[in-house]
């Protein structure tokens, strides 16, 4: 490999020099390296934001660690629990928290989906990524109600009241920012202290826009605990 010769006068060592010539051929030949290097740098975006809106706090290891977290939060509120799963997919999430929590914890699920995946694409995946056809998952329980189609059409048929009793855990994972929003906006009159966010791609620019510009503005938060990539906050008070 032949290297550039080091201009005069740019301000680092002969090292540093040849370290950035070497990491730019490596760049510049795998877009998979690429993807790498900026997932690690929203990574390393996410984590300063963290301590900067929330203090010196931990991470937790892994994203069941963090829901077993979010899960004794809701077991010692000894109340019931409506969740509102925005982005449903195949129904992984869902499955878990429903086999976890008999109605004496979780009364109520609302998922919404439009079931035929992203309507565009979102980092690294196409539009369509998540589809399951168009078919909500196969759960036999009867506290879920799904909201097949388009959030944005489909939020206005959820009942206020249906939720209106207990506590509510809003579960965003809808990946994008656009519907994200249209949720955030449904569910905000109908947070109360006490209530628990979770949204599973904080790390990522489109969740990070609802929180920063939407979220946290509305009210003061309790940090749950967060993985490199989810967070989850209990309501403290709304403005
Ligand atoms: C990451 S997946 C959800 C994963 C799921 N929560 C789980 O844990 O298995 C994101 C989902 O958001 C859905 N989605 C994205 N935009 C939507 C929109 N505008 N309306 C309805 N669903 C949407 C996609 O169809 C996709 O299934």
């Amino acid at each position: 490999m032949i290297l550039a010769v080091k201009p005069r006068g740019i301000g680092i060592g002969p090292a540093a020099w040849v370290q950035l010539q070497l990491g730019m051929a490596i760049l510049s030949r795998s877009a998979g390296i690429r993807r790498k290097v900026a997932n690690a740098a929203d990574h390393a975006a996410y984590f300063e934001w963290k301590h900067e809106n929330f203090g010196n706090v931990k991470d937790t290891l892994t994203k069941p660690a963090l829901w077993k977290q979010i899960s004794a939060r809701m077991r010692a509120s000894e109340e019931r629990w409506h969740v509102l799963e925005f982005g449903v997919a195949f129904g992984h999430a869902t499955e878990w928290w429903l086999s976890h929590h008999d109605e004496t914890i979780i009364a109520t699920w609302d998922g919404f989906d439009r079931f035929t995946g992203l309507p565009h694409a979102w980092r690294d995946l196409p539009a369509g990524a998540f589809s399951a056809d168009g078919q909500p998952p196969d759960l036999d329980d009867k506290r879920i109600t799904w909201h097949v189609g388009d959030l944005e059409d489909t939020i206005g048929e959820m009942e206020a009241e249906h939720i209106a009793s207990g506590r509510r855990l809003a579960y965003f994972d809808l990946d994008l920012y656009d519907p994200s929003k249209v949720a955030w906006e449904w569910i905000r009159p109908h947070l109360r202290p006490g209530d628990i966010l979770y949204f599973d791609e904080a790390f990522d620019a489109d969740e990070r826009r609802l929180l920063d510009e939407s979220v946290l503005p509305a009210g003061s938060y309790d940090y749950i605990g967060a993985t490199v990539m989810n967070l989850a906050i209990e309501v403290r008070s709304l403005r």
